[in-house]
């Protein structure tokens, strides 16, 4: 059935949700397909991918079970693929999950007690772990033990269960609500930046290998341009762009053939669709230019805060269209620009 609705999904729907930067049905699909599979695939974050190349080769050396790791950053900018390398260059399984899946601390338990040594567990969204299951977390992380509760009442009493080493990795677009005790319990702490240029064209380039698409540069360049920093983005223009040259019958998405897919898509040339003009604007015409929380621009463009908060904002903020203060959000000269405003005259 979901599949069924996905296919007639309309322009209009796709563009809507284009620079969404969270997974669709779809996107899980080509998620998997396009993944770097090691880290010599990985493109980018080079920092990220130095000094965790580095200790995983340290661990390899010394025999020992990799430390726990957590990544954070927006979304589709490549923890999850980050997670799945990390356990593929350790030669491990991996165990995924996620924080709102687990519900009841015995859940948790299950999990670390079947894991191999130096196995990976991969939970995504790790910020969203309940209190209960977090307590079960710190033990396991920090002595590889459980306290298993035996008994009821009076009679209860705990009892340390040890488990086989192995490497949490966390993953969170919300690194701020992580609660602080277990935040430190992680060894390593890699914060995902938005990815340049350069590197989303190279992403760009290498998915279109991958999906037998002819490309020439100026054309990757071009979706990169407008992907938002974000691969996860790229990859979905690409899958556009494809459907538009096969239409209008091009062999080679060239950079007229990326422009042509990409208006058509509404994506303009700052990789805004109309979900962020239409928070631009709100901002301007009817909050006249902020300060406005964050709830109140969501009412009025009719989208959750959360989704405005952890998909929307963050490339607003990192490309300089909006500024957060206390009071709230503004729109900055760029915005007004982009959107051919002129702003009111401020005479102090
Ligand atoms: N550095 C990279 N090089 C090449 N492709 C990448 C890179 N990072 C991400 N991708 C592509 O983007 C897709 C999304 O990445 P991934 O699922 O790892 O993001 P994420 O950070 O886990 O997102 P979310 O927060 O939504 O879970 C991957 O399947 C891959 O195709
Ligand atoms: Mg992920």
């Amino acid at each position: 059935m979901k599949d069924k609705a996905h296919t007639a999904e309309t322009a209009a729907a796709a563009a809507a949700r284009l620079a969404a930067a969270g997974p669709s049905e779809e996107d899980r699909a080509l998620d998997l397909s396009l993944r770097p599979r090691v880290l010599g695939e990985f493109v980018g974050q080079e920092r990220t991918r130095k000094i965790l190349g580095m200790s995983i080769e340290a661990a390899r050396q010394r025999g020992e079970v990799l430390d726990h790791v957590l990544f954070s950053g927006p979304p589709g900018l490549g923890k999850t693929s980050l997670a799945h390398i990390i356990a593929r260059e350790r030669g491990v399984s991996m165990r995924a999950t996620s924080g709102p899946a687990i519900e009841r601390a015995g859940d948790l338990a299950a999990i670390v007690s079947g894991l191999e040594e130096g196995d990976v567990l991969f939970i995504d969204e790790i910020h969203r772990l309940a209190r209960a299951v977090e307590e079960v977390l710190y033990p396991a992380m920090e002595d590889f033990e459980l306290n298993i509760v035996v008994g009821k009442g009076m009679g209860a009493r705990t009892m340390p269960l040890a488990v086989k080493p192995f490497t949490l990795v966390g993953a969170t677009t919300r690194s701020g609500l992580l609660s602080a005790p277990l935040r430190d319990r992680f060894g390593q702490h890699f914060h995902l930046d938005f990815y340049d240029r350069e590197e989303l064209t190279e992403i760009v380039a290498r998915s279109a290998r991958l999906l037998g698409v002819r490309v020439d540069d100026e054309g990757a360049r071009e979706i990169a341009r407008r992907a938002r920093g974000t691969p996860r983005v790229a990859n979905r223009l690409l899958r556009r762009v494809r459907d538009f040259a096969q239409v209008n019958e091009a062999a080679t998405v060239t950079r007229e053939v990326a422009v042509g897919g990409l208006e058509l898509l509404e994506i303009d040339a700052c990789g805004f669709d109309r979900m962020d003009r239409a928070i631009l604007a709100a901002i301007i015409d009817k909050f006249d230019g902020g300060p406005v929380g964050v709830e109140s621009l969501a009412a009025a463009v009719g989208e959750e805060a959360d989704t405005i908060g952890e998909v929307y904002e963050p490339y607003l903020l990192q490309e300089g269209f909006i500024a957060r203060t206390a009071r709230g959000r503004v729109a900055t000269a760029r915005a007004y620009s982009h959107l051919g405003r002129t702003r009111r005259g401020t005479l102090l």
